[in-house]
């Protein structure tokens, strides 16, 4: 098969990452998106991937792409026989948890998440003896067994609304303690929040942001809210990826920066070329160990399959459910 056929017959595809992908990559790129194509015909499988994927996976390759939120609803209605999750691992869970007969891969077992390594299902026991009759929110940016000690669950996108629905004046938020500081700053609910941080969104800094106004005038600055709370207090909007991307096609900004992870913007301005995406980032290097020719060697191998003891998956299942039915 020859090279320039290749490149001829990917050229369609290349056209939608040309803004944020040289022409020199591309071909290195164009074998395995080819045959990513070819193998989920063939195993009737569909990927889901998360905002923070690379172009090249995020734009060319992907069937669902979305934040947490959206992958947890969207992968409620896939009737593929495969779901490889391009993304971390708690999210290839919670797909896991949402279909329980279907066979889910996660390109990488190493694509973990600070917020998830920052707590265990004892610690969130200990949570609850301290604080009996608190309701526990847990962020699904946790471990399955994590989820199962939990009342329900929240994403960065419903945070607010699942705290506010559930009708007490206190709960517990855990692992992201900014996300619960952010929340609280937003709703008369008391929040009592456990240490854990995103290794990507706690490096931005205020002075950062301070700085960015000074260098780019005019600049309209959007933050995650995983990012401390001085940060949240500088930037002009927060919200979760899939809000800060809806942000940019609403208001269409002149020239933005948005403080979360790098592919962000590069996936996010593929959409808005008239918009001047100003890029201080941090790279996660959990999201960064998804590549295209691990996703691949996952659909030629079957690898890695995602699996849930029983015992937990039942009421993990339960915490992510009582979420999507707010
Ligand atoms: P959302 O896409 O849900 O905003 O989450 C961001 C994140 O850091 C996921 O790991
Ligand atoms: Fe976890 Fe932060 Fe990476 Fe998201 S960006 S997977 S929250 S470490």
């Amino acid at each position: 098969m020859s090279a320039s056929a290749l490149l001829s017959r990917t050229a369609p595809l290349y056209q939608r990452v040309k803004s944020v992908i040289p022409p020199m990559e591309w071909p290195v790129f164009a074998d395995d998106i080819e045959a990513i194509l070819d193998l989920k015909r063939r195993r009737n499988a569909v990927i889901l991937a998360h905002n923070y994927m690379t172009p090249e996976i995020f734009h060319c390759v992907s069937d669902i792409v979305g934040d947490s939120l959206a992958l947890a609803r969207e992968a409620t209605k896939v009737d593929a026989d495969v779901i490889v999750l391009a993304g971390v691992h708690f999210m290839a869970e919670t797909a896991k948890l949402l279909n329980p007969a279907k066979t889910v891969l996660i390109p990488d077992t190493r694509a973990g998440c600070s917020l998830a390594a920052s707590i265990t299902a004892a610690d969130v026991r200990l949570m609850r003896e301290r604080h009996p009759g608190v309701p526990i929110v847990t962020y699904v940016n946790s471990s399955a067994a994590v989820k199962a000690e939990s009342d329900i669950c929240c994403t960065s996108g419903n945070a607010k609304k699942v705290v506010e629905s559930l009708g007490v004046d206190r709960v517990i938020m855990l692992p992201d303690e900014y996300l619960a500081q952010n929340i609280a700053a937003q709703t008369k609910v008391k929040i009592i929040a456990w240490a854990g941080h995103c290794e990507v969104h706690e490096r931005f800094t205020a002075a950062e942001v301070r700085a960015l106004r000074g260098d780019h005038p005019g600049v309209t600055i959007l933050a995650h809210p995983e990012c401390p709370p001085e940060v949240i207090a500088e930037a002009d909007y927060t919200g979760s990826t899939a809000d800060m991307s809806a942000y940019v096609g609403r208001e269409k900004p002149g020239r933005v920066v948005l403080l979360t992870e790098c592919s962000m913007a590069d996936n996010v301005s593929v959409h808005h070329p008239d918009v001047d995406f100003v890029r201080p980032c941090n790279l996660c290097p959990h999201m960064k160990r998804i590549t295209l020719g691990n996703i691949r060697t996952a659909l030629e191998e079957m690898r890695y399959e995602v699996n849930i003891d029983p015992a937990i998956a039942v009421r993990a299942r339960q915490s992510v459910e009582r979420m999507l039915a707010v």
